[in-house]
């Protein structure tokens, strides 16, 4: 290995006494490639088993928690006992290689697809008619009942236990992307004047509250839990950096083991408010002021980029998401000194299909996600 990569894969322990074997994560990312009722595919197992090989931390793609909050065909599911078994060869696939895998832990709420619900049924925070990502037509969602929020709450908490079962080593709860959790934060979902309206954050701090008691009950004490969020909405009202600082406030006060942004670039700027300006990543690190490990992300998509954002010093692990789909080696090969090898552009005539699975090749290839490509 070149020398100054050193600093990328130095271990890093968690609050909780975990150890990871050096500071990449492997994103997570959404791979459309479960069988349809949710159950682990076969090439589900072997993707994600490549995409874990060289990183310290593994995420698996937002899998939901209940059949009301399924937002993607293919979509991993944890919802009954039944996927245990599918989700075990997942863990397996992802730690064989010395990755803590984490099972990101979902609910789509307004973002649930009544394709895929039973009875076409769709609910988060307030009612609202809206297109989901990768949807021609828009779908109406209405609102969630008080109930169901109960429900929902426990869910995440029952998602924690078959985790523990299935052998992850820990949960990531997905509070980021304008699914059900990030619905209750943003006043652009939120419009309720109950409770969970007045307080937005109450719904995020009880998942966070019910997953911390579900782990002291049934796993061990280096049970990883993380937390991720997305800090800023181009909506007004929406999630500003301020809103943002009060959540931060009050998740550094739970026991988690890190933070976890979503970021398209990991420089961005904040776009309004009293923080205008200022990167977003250097508030997020300010404000948590060390209480916790913070897995910054972003277009990093060359081992420069990536030692450049550690040495820069705001954050503690550096999430790939797009760098590991164009080759999932990417880390393998710093440190066996083969950067140059790097494969950094999408294409389309590669036999390999980069490793993908054929679901995520074809989104990849029709432009979902934006890569660099050979053939533009
Ligand atoms: C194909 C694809 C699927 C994604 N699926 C998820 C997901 O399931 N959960 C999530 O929190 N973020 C998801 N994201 C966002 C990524 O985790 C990551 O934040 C984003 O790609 C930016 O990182 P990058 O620039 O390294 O790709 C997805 C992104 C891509 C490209």
């Amino acid at each position: 290995m070149n020398k100054k990569y050193k600093p990328l894969f130095e271990a890093v322990q968690l609050p909780n006494g975990a150890e990871l074997k050096n500071k990449f994560v492997l994103a997570p990312l959404t791979h459309v490639s479960s069988n349809e009722d949710g159950t682990a595919s076969d090439a589900e197992v072997e993707y994600i088993g490549n995409m874990s090989q060289g990183v310290g931390l593994a995420l698996t793609a937002a899998t939901n928690v209940t059949e009301l909050g399924k937002a993607f065909p293919g979509q991993p599911s944890i919802s009954h006992d039944s996927y245990i078994e599918g989700q075990k060869r997942i863990a397996r696939s992802m730690k064989k290689n010395g990755a803590k895998a984490i099972l990101q832990i979902h609910h789509g709420g307004v973002q649930a697809l009544p394709r895929l619900t039973p009875n076409g049924d769709s609910a988060g925070p307030s009612p609202i008619t809206i297109q989901s990502f990768d949807e021609t037509e828009p779908h109406h969602s209405r609102e969630i009942t008080e109930n169901e929020i109960e429900e929902t709450i426990k869910a995440f908490g029952e998602a924690t236990r078959r985790a523990i079962e299935s052998g992850f080593d820990g949960v990531e709860i997905h509070g980021a992307n304008h699914y059900i959790i990030h619905q209750f934060v943003s006043p652009h979902f939120n419009r309720r004047t109950d409770k969970w309206g007045e307080d937005r954050y109450l719904f995020a701090m009880r998942i966070v509250d019910e997953v911390v008691n579900t782990a002291r009950k049934f796993a061990a004490d280096d049970f990883i839990i993380g937390y991720r969020f997305s800090p800023e909405e181009a909506e007004t009202p929406g999630i500003t950096m301020e809103v943002t600082e009060e959540l931060i406030g009050q998740l550094v006060e739970k026991p988690l083991d890190y933070l976890h942004v979503s970021l398209g670039s990991l420089h961005s700027d904040t776009r309004a408010g009293k923080y205008q300006g200022i990167e977003r990543i250097e508030l997020l690190h300010k404000w948590i002021d060390g209480r916790m490990p913070l897995i910054g992300i972003g277009s990093i998509f060359t081992p420069d980029e990536a030692l450049e954002a550690v040495e820069a010093g705001n954050v503690d692990l550096l999430g790939l998401g797009r760098a590991l789909l164009l080759d999932y080696n990417f880390v393998n090969k710093i440190e066996d000194g083969k950067e140059d090898e790097i494969i950094n552009a999408f294409d389309p005539e590669r036999e390999d299909k980069h490793g993908l699975t054929d679901a995520l090749w074809q989104q990849l290839n029709k432009g979902f996600y934006p890569v660099p490509r050979t053939d533009k």
